[in-house]
């Protein structure tokens, strides 16, 4: 299983984007963007045109979360930019189907995000038509908060589900991800690891990365 870290620049600093996002291009894998509405979560960031200015500039593949009602409308077009991944939330998903294979087929990897009190059971028909599930491992809306560990049974339930199923789907935890709590998410399971506050707010980001890839690596291991 390979393990992949995908800073979030919710915790960057936003008036020099380009510059935050090069600062980890040389050690993450992708490069996780929140997407928020204000309105599906009570945060406002950024949108669209912030990503394809982005797009031109990053060499990272892009990450694209979006926290925003009707994704339906919106996540196609973040395919259709470049992002390399768009994720939608299923709480706010009317028709999570047709999105999914929209978004595919603009050529990139669709996710589907649940909230920490939302089921997977509920949702476990939809597997084969994603290429990520994303676990939220806090309430969505803000970097910085402290991981719900309440969720570490659902990740341990998502592995075998998507064992199961063959095994090629990514398992991405978000929120809280830090040298405490990553190797508990990398043992449940969880294999694309999000960190905002713990790359963006450390001395030296691109180090940061490299150790949470080294201790999910070995944690991994150790969990199966
Ligand atoms: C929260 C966002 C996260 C956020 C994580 O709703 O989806 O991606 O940036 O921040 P940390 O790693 O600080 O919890
Ligand atoms: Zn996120």
């Amino acid at each position: 299983m390979a393990i992949r870290i995908s800073p979030s620049i919710l915790s960057a600093d936003f008036a020099h984007l380009a510059d935050e996002a090069a600062a980890v291009s040389d050690t993450a894998d992708w490069l996780h963007v929140d997407v928020m509405d204000n309105h599906f979560v009570p945060n406002l960031t950024l949108g669209l045109p912030v990503v394809e200015s982005l797009l031109k500039t990053v060499t990272v593949p892009m990450d694209c979360h979006l926290m925003i009602e009707d994704p339906d409308r919106w996540a196609p077009a973040y395919a259709e930019a470049g992002a390399g991944s768009v994720t939608v939330h299923a709480e706010a998903a009317r028709s999570p189907v047709r999105t999914l294979r929209e978004i595919r087929g603009q050529g990139a990897r669709a996710g589907l995000a649940l909230n920490p009190g939302t089921a997977l059971e509920s949702y476990a028909d939809l597997v084969p038509e994603v290429d990520m599930l994303l676990l939220m491992t806090v309430e969505p809306g803000f970097g910085g908060q402290r991981f719900l560990d309440i969720v570490l049974p659902k990740i341990r339930r998502a592995r075998e589900l998507i064992a199961a199923g063959g095994g090629s789907i990514w398992l991405q935890v978000d929120g809280g991800i830090s040298e405490e709590t990553v190797e508990r998410a990398a043992e449940a399971g969880a294999d694309v690891f999000v960190a905002g506050s713990s790359v963006y707010k450390a001395e030296d980001p691109a180090a940061a990365v490299q150790s949470l890839r080294a201790q999910a690596e070995k944690a991994a291991v150790s969990g199966k």
